[in-house]
């Protein structure tokens, strides 16, 4: 799976988003050990507070799938009303922590530029 590929799957998960009150569309793609993708997008709530992330929406599918192996994450994201996402999305911070507890520093974290780590993203990572 290319980075091109993937990034590709995570615009196509963005055209899912939920997103009435920030009108910004979120999604992402990613790919665990053994090749299979899982994709999430950006999930809101009137209330505010429940508003899920893209990105645990794809972590949270599939670890509740048995999946705990990956190798890397796109992020696409935008103002909702363009189609594509041209710009840099990085994961937020709660969802670098979410990343952090199952992903090693090394996973790849792809954006519409480029890849860095979940390691420069977030370092020193607390864990137990
Ligand atoms: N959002 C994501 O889905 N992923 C990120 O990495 C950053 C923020 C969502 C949350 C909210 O629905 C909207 O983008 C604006 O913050």
């Amino acid at each position: 799976m290319t980075h091109d590929k993937l990034y590709a799957l995570a615009e196509q998960a963005r055209g899912m988003a939920y997103s009435p009150y920030s009108r910004f569309a979120v999604g992402a793609a990613l790919l665990c050990d053994d090749g299979t993708v899982y994709t999430g997008c950006n999930i809101e709530n009137a209330a505010y507070s429940p508003t899920v992330c893209a990105e645990r929406v794809a972590i949270f599918k599939a670890v509740s799938e048995g999946r705990r192996s990956f190798k890397a994450i796109a992020v696409a994201g935008g103002p909702a009303a363009s189609s594509k996402a041209d710009g840099d999305c990085f994961p937020c911070g709660v969802c670098r922590q979410v990343l952090a507890e199952f992903c090693p520093p090394t996973l790849e974290v792809v954006t519409h530029s480029g890849v860095t780590t979940l390691g420069e993203l977030l370092p020193h990572a607390f864990n137990l």
